[in-house]
């Protein structure tokens, strides 16, 4: 059986494989909620090759908008924009479009290619493309109708495409620029291209080819084989000299391996003959060992420049982040008084309250809550608060997991391969989209927390719905987990292996592709995953949790966090900006999906909440947190900016100064929905040490 399991894994991530065959303490039966047949989610058949939906699909990915809608819009797939139209291909090297409210890539379609030969087969609209593989860090599209099928590999400077079959075809290759030359080398392999944009672009040819050309259209003689095409970021001959070095070594597919905690690698399958040259983005530069980096060989991107590696393994390497229950350096005996008289209160109105919101999301919000007063009460030697948490986590969560919640629930659902709640089984919007696999990690994340809590204090409870629980976490963080079960759902829903962190958007078709709003609910998905594993000793969830955590929070630190000395993203957006709203593959937005850019505070606080042991790990530069906090801190008077925004202003405040934070949380009477007083004063009392 573990053989089998490593073999499914092959192509995709993969966990400590080789452990597989040892139990880690899963439960033996797999766990699935009821099935539903949602009326809401696209057909995979569409776009998807037949054969590839026997496995759980993508739903957050990198290539989604390849999939759903049209399929008709654009993609990042670094350093090109790409978009595929009526059987054809398009690319761009994006320039970008930046202002202090709004940075984004302009799709400009700079080439755009497809074949003369048009052949009408079967089943396959002649306009449509079909994915024919995906991997960790690629997608393969063909358009089988023109023969041409394309290796989307992320991060390389080459687009590299080649006929499907052995029939040749005649490339058309256009461009709305205009085309002011085109020669080629004597072996007729290496072709450069001039457009009036400045633009140049090489082409290098498996085999020879030769090409006639009008002012906007390339044509090949017949030609069968590989083709890949580059832009030549700078005129600069040190940029040809390595492409041409490189060009014949590609790329057609690359998975990720989590071998130890903290540590990763990527492998990509290659053919063709030389070293495979790819381009890493600034949080792979400084995770990557040095001697591996092209200095000086540069591509431009919005996530920074992008630098070129050698080599068709990389190894990264991060440093560990502590996974704890409690608060990181503790609370000084002196402060137990006060949290305790608080927490009695937070406590006996548990008694009392029934939740009573039936979304998923606040839900969750609501049960998270109480979890952490359970902790807390241990933190600061309360215990006979425990039980009263205990009770009514079991209470509120149970029925969730019974399948007799009355309000909601959550069903399985077999087209893509995952969870869905009875509200988002017919409905897009219920839920913020649940239903099309919006915001899982988020929603989940809460309810995994709160389940991590109760098998800690009540290990009797934790055993009977363990099998539960490691369905809930894995719809968003699969990797296996130990048993063949878990192909009921993809591998990571939400995490993305090559650029490190998450997306949020679901099944969504959105012209600037997958988007995350908050970071730091990200990170609480991970971190309760971890937690998860240290309630049930499970020490291989423990460290793909912690893992995962860790790159969430220094993606979070790279492109959300905006220093004032950053360089990142520009001067002007960089002076009015200490945190990016909403990050896109394409676009960096100031406004949120609930407020606009000015309501600062609700910016800030959206990524930092829920506070837990993590938050200060996902703050560590009290420097910046007072950038922060000066930033936001004008904001909380704005009429629209709810009196619970101060929670989390106040708890950053905390950070660099203590004394005027405790004052500030001691006089709030309203707190944000996943929040409480007492862990408000749990948080700035751990601040003191
Ligand atoms: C998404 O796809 C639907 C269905 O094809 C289409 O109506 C809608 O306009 C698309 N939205 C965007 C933003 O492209
Ligand atoms: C920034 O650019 C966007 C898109 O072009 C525009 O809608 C917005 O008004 C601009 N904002 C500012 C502050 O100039
Ligand atoms: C494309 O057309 C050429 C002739 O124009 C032909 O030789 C070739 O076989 C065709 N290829 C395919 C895939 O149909
Ligand atoms: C380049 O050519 C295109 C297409 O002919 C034309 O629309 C555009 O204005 C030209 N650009 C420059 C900078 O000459
Ligand atoms: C909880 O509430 C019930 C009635 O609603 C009451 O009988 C019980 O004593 C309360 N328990 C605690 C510990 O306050
Ligand atoms: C979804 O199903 C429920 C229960 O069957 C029904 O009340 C509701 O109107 C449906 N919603 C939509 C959007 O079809
Ligand atoms: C802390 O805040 C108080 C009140 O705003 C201020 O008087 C004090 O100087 C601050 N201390 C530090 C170290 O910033």
């Amino acid at each position: 059986m573990a053989l089998s399991i490593c073999f499914f894994l092959f192509l995709s991530l993969s966990f400590w494989c080789n452990a597989l065959a040892a139990s880690h303490g899963q439960p033996s039966t797999p766990f699935l909620f009821p099935v539903t047949k949602s009326t809401v989610v696209p057909n995979p058949l569409r776009f998807f090759s037949p054969r590839l939906l026997s496995a759980p699909l993508p739903t957050n990915s990198f290539f989604q908008n390849l999939v759903v809608g049209k399929g008709n819009e654009p993609e990042y797939i670094h350093p090109y924009l790409i978009k595929s139209a009526s059987s054809s291909l398009s690319l761009s090297y994006p320039s970008r479009l930046s202002n202090s409210s709004l940075i984004s890539q302009v799709f400009v379609p700079d080439l755009t290619i497809t074949s003369l030969n048009k052949t009408s087969r079967s089943a396959i609209p002649n306009t449509r493309h079909r994915i024919s593989s995906y991997s960790d860090l690629s997608v393969t599209l063909d358009l089988p109708s023109n023969n041409l099928r394309f290796f989307l590999v992320r991060g390389s400077p080459f687009l590299t495409s080649s006929t499907i079959t052995r029939r040749t075809t005649h490339l058309s290759i256009s461009t709305i620029h205009a085309i002011l030359s085109l020669s080629s080398d004597d072996s007729l392999t290496k072709h450069t291209v001039n457009l009036n944009n400045t633009q140049t672009w090489l082409f290098y040819t498996s085999a020879p080819v030769s090409f006639t050309h009008s002012i906007s259209q390339i044509i090949s003689s017949e030609f069968s084989g590989v083709i890949r095409f580059a832009i030549l970021p700078d005129s600069k001959e040190k940029y040809e000299a390595i492409l041409d070095k490189y060009s014949s070594c590609y790329p057609i597919s690359g998975h990720v391996e989590l071998t130890k905690p903290f540590r990763l690698e990527y492998k990509w399958n290659r053919k063709g003959k030389g070293k495979l040259l790819l381009l890493a983005h600034p949080l792979h530069s400084q995770l990557l060992s040095r001697n591996a980096v092209l200095e000086g060989f540069k591509y431009k991107s919005i996530d920074g420049d992008l630098v070129g590696v050698i080599g068709d393994s990389w190894a990264l390497k991060l440093e560990p982040v502590p996974v704890t229950w409690h608060s990181i350096g503790g609370i000084k005996r002196e402060h137990f008084p006060e949290i305790v008289s608080t927490l009695r209160e937070d406590v006996d109105a548990l008694n009392s309250t029934t939740i009573s919101t039936s979304a998923s999301y606040y839900y969750g919000k609501s049960v998270a809550r109480a979890a952490r007063l359970a902790l807390i009460a241990e933190e600061v030697k309360f215990p006979k608060a425990i039980p009263l948490v205990a009770k009514f986590l079991r209470n509120a969560i149970q029925p969730w997991l019974d399948g007799n919640y009355g309000g909601n629930g959550f069903l399985y659902e077999r087209q893509w391969g995952g969870l869905v709640t009875k509200l988002g089984s017919n409905s897009s919007s219920e839920d913020f989209g649940f239903g099309i696999y919006n915001d899982h990690h988020f929603h989940l994340g809460y309810f995994v927390y709160a389940i991590a809590v109760l098998a800690k204090i009540d290990p009797a409870w934790g055993r009977q719905y363990k099998p539960q629980a490691y369905s809930l976490v894995a719809d968003y963080m699969n990797l296996g987990l130990g048993s063949s079960s878990y192909s009921y759902y993809p591998q990571l829903r939400n995490f993305d292996p090559w650029k490190l962190h998450s997306w949020a958007a679901g099944l969504f078709n959105f012209s600037d592709g997958r988007n995350q709003e908050s970071t730091s609910e990200a990170v609480n998905a991970y971190y309760s995953a971890a937690l998860l594993g240290l309630a049930y000793k499970d020490n291989h969830l423990e460290g793909i949790g912690s893992t995962l955590a860790a790159l969430e929070i220094l993606s979070a630190q790279t492109w959300w966090h905006v220093r004032k000395d950053d360089d990142m993203y520009g001067e002007e957006f960089t002076r009015k900006n200490r945190v990016v709203g909403i990050l896109w593959a394409n676009m960096r937005d100031t406004k949120l999906w609930f407020a606009p850019a000015e309501w600062k505070a609700c910016r800030l606080g959206i990524q930092v909440l829920p506070i837990s042991p993590i938050t200060e790990i996902l703050f560590p530069d009290a420097g910046f947190v007072r950038e922060l906090v000066e930033w936001a801190s004008p904001s909380l008077s704005l009429s629209g900016v709810g009196e619970s925004w101060k929670d989390f202003v106040y708890a950053l405040n905390g950070i660099y100064n203590y004394t005027s934070a405790v004052n500030n949380i001691r006089k709030l009477k309203v707190h944000d929905d996943g929040n409480s007083l007492s862990n408000l004063l749990w948080w700035i009392h751990s601040r003191r040490r």
